[in-house]
């Protein structure tokens, strides 16, 4: 799989670690920063990697900041992206299984870097549901976003 990756500066340490796993599990990953000792502004990163994401350069997405609340706030705002708050593996396995999440967001500062690397491995192996439920709750959220981003393409 190809995997975008993102952090500001509450997650770098933990971003080092996690594309290292991803590396070792076989996944080509892209990595739009930030870097060690740079005070980052989450909604840049986020947005950078949601773009990615929703041009269909990458298959997810992974966001960090020292919640996850920014991060996820601000890539949702990225027409196509569906970023889950991820804060256990349960929850990480059921945002792809129920929402098609297609980025997980991470708090840095609340899980350790192992709990995170589980997540993700959750959030990557997991398909989204055949259930027809689950697909017309998801296409439901799409229709919401055409209606209120008509002629507003964040795609690159
Ligand atoms: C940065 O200090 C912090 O506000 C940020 O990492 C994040 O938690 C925002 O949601």
């Amino acid at each position: 799989m190809h995997i975008t990756i993102g952090t500001d500066h509450a997650g770098y340490k933990h971003k080092d670690y996690l594309v290292q796993l991803m590396g070792t599990l076989g996944h080509t990953v892209s990595d739009v920063g930030g870097c060690q000792g740079q005070s980052t502004d989450y909604p840049l990163i986020a947005i950078k990697a949601a773009q990615h994401v929703a041009a269909g350069k990458a298959d997810l997405g992974i966001l960090l900041c020292g919640t996850g609340i920014g991060v996820s706030i601000a890539a949702n705002k990225v027409k196509g992206i569906r970023a889950a708050l991820c804060w256990n593996r349960e929850t990480a396995l059921l945002a792809r299984k129920h929402n098609n999440a297609n980025m997980i967001c991470m708090g840095a500062r609340l899980l350790d870097e192992k709990a995170c690397g589980e997540m993700i491995k959750a959030f990557l192996s997991e398909p989204f549901s055949k259930q027809e439920r689950h697909h017309r709750r998801v296409n439901q959220i799409s229709n919401i976003e055409e209606r209120n981003c008509a002629g507003d393409d964040h795609k690159q």
